[in-house]
């Protein structure tokens, strides 16, 4: 199998990461509950993971992160637990993933919050006119939230410009970081983010279900769930402050050390040679699909500003349908289709090509799997042209 899509999950992931999901899982117990010396061992592993998130993305205080199942939980935590009141108004961008969308639709219907979609154009990506003039004309906005690289075509928002933004007018900055945790610098300090939403499994090379979300001293939130936290057993109302206040029930040790593995394996690695190793393979791929006059890439192709993710259709084909080829007859995975993110598929124009095929590359991706890709998508675009 030619592995390409690392912007759903990676794929194959670093050898310490399984080892040490298999081992915590047989000797470790979870910790604030039991009385068991593997409940402490597992208490101590805890705060370990939560220092190795606090080290890569410059958190100033472990105890600000707390774990969710993944990036979409730590969304909605972040949205929908915001003490909104009606009237109060959030700016999202034109790219963002249902998993941040969805929860600003939802409270914007059930809570009467306004939202102002910034536009995505190739030639004008992320117009950072609209966002200070945004926030200058609505006093009402209480947060700006945007993911930090669009998982459709790669497109990388400028962060850190956003987040000054957002602070120069006092407002609170939300970053989904599902595609750039571990393929860019992500530094909640020098770029102002106040929330952080980080899946475990994609960049990170962590396992499924698990991610976190780091909140700021700025930021209070109400209550997502209620339920034991291990800590205050003998209150009856739940405290609301990170980490007891979003890790309620038992949590899921097994998949937190796993994640805290990739984060360390993608430490000792280091971003600046998993970005070379990827980019180099992003433009053999763009450079490729470029020279296919049948097949059309959606988004800017400078690399300088963007994620080894790649969208293209093939003149006249059903993205879906050539997403299967590719897989059933030359063994290449990959996506297609709206990935999650519509509104990036009316902003690129392929909402009615019912979305696009995307390659995604990770640190395991090999030249001879992007080969494998182009000779493939050559080979489909013959047989459909030849007469039967
Ligand atoms: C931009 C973006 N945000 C959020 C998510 C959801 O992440 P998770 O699977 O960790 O919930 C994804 C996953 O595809 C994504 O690409």
């Amino acid at each position: 199998m030619h592995y390409l899509d690392n912007a759903a999950t990676s794929w194959p992931k670093p050898e310490t990461v399984y080892q040490t999901m298999d081992q915590s899982f047989r000797s470790l117990f979870s910790p604030k509950r039991g009385t068991a010396k593997a409940s402490r061992m597992g208490a101590s592993q805890l705060q370990q993971a939560r220092q190795t998130l606090s080290e890569l993305f410059n958190i100033p205080a472990p105890e600000r992160i707390s774990f969710t199942s993944g990036a979409t939980h730590a969304l909605n935590v972040a949205i929908q637990s915001y003490p909104w009141q009606a009237g109060d108004g959030v700016i999202i961008s034109a790219v963002e993933h249902h998993a941040l969308s969805r929860p600003v639709r939802k409270v914007a219907r059930e809570k009467g919050v306004q939202f102002f979609i910034v536009p995505y154009t190739d030639a004008v990506p992320f117009d950072l006119e609209v966002y200070e003039t945004l926030l200058k004309t609505h006093p009402q906005i209480k947060l700006v939230a945007t993911t930090h690289a669009s998982n459709v075509i790669g497109s990388i928002l400028p962060v850190a410009e956003i987040g000054k933004l957002a602070h120069q007018y006092g407002k609170l900055y939300l970053v989904d970081a599902a595609q750039s945790a571990g393929v860019l610098p992500v530094d909640v300090q020098a770029q102002c983010i106040d929330m952080l939403a980080l899946p475990g499994h994609k960049s990170l090379y962590g396992p499924p279900g698990i991610g976190a979300l780091y909140i700021s001293e700025r930021v209070q939130l109400n209550t997502f769930m209620e339920g034991g936290t291990g800590n205050d057993s003998g209150k009856h109302e739940m405290p609301s402050h990170p980490p007891d206040g979003i890790e309620v029930g038992t949590i899921a040790l097994p998949q937190i050390l796993a994640l805290a593995a990739g984060a360390r394996w993608v430490h000792e690695t280091g971003l600046r040679q998993i970005h070379s190793h990827e980019t180099a393979l992003l433009d053999s791929l763009l450079a490729g699909l470029g020279q296919i006059p049948e097949i059309t890439v959606y988004g800017h192709t400078d690399t300088a500003h963007k994620t080894p993710v790649v969208s293209f259709n093939l003149l006249g084909q059903d993205p879906k349908v050539v997403g299967e080829k590719l897989f059933e007859t030359y063994g290449i995975a990959l996506r297609a289709g709206f990935h999650c993110a519509p509104m990036a598929h009316e902003a690129i124009g392929s909402i009615h090509r019912g979305g696009t095929v995307r390659a995604s590359i990770g640190y395991y991706t090999q030249p001879e799997d992007v080969d494998a890709l182009l000779s493939a998508l050559k080979k489909i675009l013959t047989e459909s042209l030849s007469p039967i």
